[in-house]
């Protein structure tokens, strides 16, 4: 690590100055001239550290985590507090939205444990099928018996008196929400979101999914557009996913040249999902060297755990200078 510091020494070395709090829970490489090597614990406790840190394949799920979605977790709350409306969280696939509705009941059910909440998958099933598991879930929280929803032929009205005798308020998140494609269940959920507003129910709906879908559910069920909010969510800003891989970097015991976090800011195109994927194999690299200063050439290395079609924009965004939305 240190010949190598030396040779780059025209780089200068990024401060870091937040994320102080958290610092490495790992032995620091020692800066004197004679240079400790780390025993075989020590790598495996660093890689461990790196694997628990960067984590591209669950999503964030405390606040403290989640980076620069303040304005959207605004948004949300005014949504949910106001009676009779309901929110649709839009946006491309990694940009955060299950992290952003994770986060989100994490505080709701903290700060209001009366909310009962409820967050399910649709995954392409039938308005019955998500709806036996949803009230389930709801009664399961509530500590009530459930025996009639293991029958998955429950109908809307079922529906419909099972949420009016549900005494608490309710969040309801159906995450993947573009993933329904029959129109005859759409039509469904449109009605009972209807049902539930115009009947003042204490209910809460939040879908997630591609903004397609949003625009065309709205569109489409003209009796829920007075009802229905889209909240998209746009790229990071650089200076976020900066943030997202500095902090984690530093908790890791890293640092990083400057024109490696360059590249690295500027390949993850705002996605904190890519921010997630070269922040965790950039790490590894340098680990795998030895090092604790991570490099262009770690960051670049970690380019190949990504997709072309990302790769491919990031070039054009920097070559047009795009600025990311
Ligand atoms: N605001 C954030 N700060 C830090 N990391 C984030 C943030 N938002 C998302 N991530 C990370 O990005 C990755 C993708 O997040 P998430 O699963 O929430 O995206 P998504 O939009 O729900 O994706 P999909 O459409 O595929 O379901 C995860 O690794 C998550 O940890
Ligand atoms: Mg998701």
């Amino acid at each position: 690590m240190f010949t190598y510091f030396l040779r780059c020494g025209a780089g200068r070395l990024r401060s870091l100055s937040y994320g102080q709090r958290n610092a490495a829970k790992v032995a620091p490489v020692p800066t004197g001239t004679a240079v400790a090597i780390p025993t075989k614990e020590d790598f495996r406790a660093r890689i461990h550290t790196v694997v628990k840190t960067f984590t591209p394949g669950t999503p964030v799920s405390s606040l403290a985590e989640l980076v620069g979605r303040e304005a959207s977790l605004r948004e949300l709350l005014n949504i949910v507090a106001s009676p009779g409306e309901h929110a649709f969280i839009a946006s491309a696939r990694g940009t955060g939205k299950t992290s952003l509705v994770s986060c989100f009941l994490d505080c709701a059910s903290g700060a209001a444990p009366q909310i009962t909440c409820v967050r399910t998958n649709c995954e392409n099933s039938s308005f019955k099928a998500i709806w036996s598991k949803v009230l389930r879930r709801i009664l399961a929280r509530l500590g009530m018996a459930s025996t009639q929803f293991d029958k998955v032929d429950i109908s809307d009205l079922d529906v419909e008196f099972e949420l009016v005798s549900v005494k608490t308020p309710l969040l309801i998140v159906l995450d993947d929400f573009d993933e329904i494609l029959n129109h005859t269940e759409l039509a469904q959920f449109a009605t009972l979101m209807k049902v539930v507003s115009d009947n003042a129910m204490d209910i809460s709906f939040i879908m997630v999914g591609s903004p397609g879908a949003a625009t065309l559910f709205k569109r489409t069920y003209i009796l829920i557009q007075r009802h229905l909010r889209i909240i998209t969510l746009n790229r990071l800003q650089p200076v976020k996913a900066q943030e997202i891989l500095v902090s984690r970097w530093r908790r890791c015991g890293l640092e990083i040249m400057d024109d490696a976090m360059s590249l690295a800011v500027e390949l993850s195109c705002g996605l904190p999902y890519y921010c997630q994927v070269i922040g965790k194999y950039a790490a590894l690299l340098a680990l795998s060297q030895n090092r604790s200063v991570i490099t262009v050439a770690d960051v670049a290395g970690a380019s190949s755990h990504m997709d072309e079609h990302i790769l491919l924009m990031s070039a054009i965004s920097s070559k047009t200078g795009l600025e990311q939305t």
